[in-house]
């Protein structure tokens, strides 16, 4: 069985006192946590504080971006020990605004996915088409080169620790959501890849997310579908009653 994960990506928000806020306001409302995994990302200068408010909960502490090299001379990069020694689990890897706007391409997601797990830190790599690729009908050969790329040379033992988040890039901020059929439907594409590199034990093990526009409203639908592991959450997880609410979907 795998475990649903739920990780909150709160991009470039909040100062370190307004993170700790949100954590106390969103720890209480969370429940017992006893059968899913939450995950809490917030800016690197806020990771400390996070740290500390969470400390003692069930809920893990992620970071939005890592470098793949381990020190030396590059201005302004984070390396994954100076993540793992804030008490980092997981690195989200590859977001589409990491791709957009600074030009993340997949061998650099893949030479940060290998960096990231030889230091302890495990990745939630981001794949997903453009409106422009699902109107030109390549959403399945993109997300599967995505993956294909991305996990190169990535050995099998890691495999199972990785998350993968589809998140279709039309539908992040936008308030539009692939369909929870459609959203299936890719994500089953993407366990079929990850199955042709590490095969079908393997691939039925590994954790799918979806994300983009996740909301209350959708998240109970979407973890209806059979291939769905839960949700990568952007906007939605700037407020402590929708967030729990996401989290909670079942209840
Ligand atoms: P959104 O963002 O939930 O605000 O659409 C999702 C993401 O970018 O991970």
């Amino acid at each position: 069985m795998r475990v649903p994960i739920i990780a909150g990506n709160w991009k470039m928000h909040k100062l370190p006192e307004e993170a700790v806020a949100l954590c106390r306001d969103l720890i209480p409302r969370l429940g017992k946590l006893d059968d899913r995994e939450v995950v809490l990302c917030p800016p690197f200068t806020a990771l400390p504080a996070v740290g500390e408010a969470i400390r003692g909960t069930k809920l893990s502490l992620g970071a939005q971006n890592v470098f793949y090299e381990i020190s030396g001379a590059y201005t302004g990069e984070v390396a994954p020990p100076m993540l793992k020694a804030l008490g980092v689990k997981y690195v989200i890897i590859g977001h589409s605004e990491r791709r957009q706007y600074f030009g993340e391409t997949d061998e650099m997601v893949n030479r940060k996915m290998q960096a990231a797990l030889d230091h302890g830190l495990l990745p939630i790599v981001c794949v997903g088409e453009t409106l422009e690729q699902r109107e030109a009908g390549i959403t399945e050969s993109l997300v599967k080169s995505q993956i294909e790329q991305g996990f190169k040379g990535i050995a099998e033992g890691y495999a199972k620790e990785i998350v993968v988040a589809y998140e279709p890039v039309w539908a992040i901020g936008t308030g539009k959501t692939a369909t929870a059929e459609e959203a299936n439907r890719v994500i089953k594409v993407i366990r079929e890849t990850l199955a042709g590199i590490y095969g079908n034990a393997t691939a039925a093990a590994m954790r799918i997310q979806y994300g983009g526009s996740v909301k209350p409203g959708n998240m109970a639908e979407l973890m209806g579908q059979p291939e769905i592991d839960g949700a990568l959450v952007g906007g939605a997880s700037l407020d402590a009653v929708s967030f729990a609410r996401i989290v909670r979907y079942d209840d």
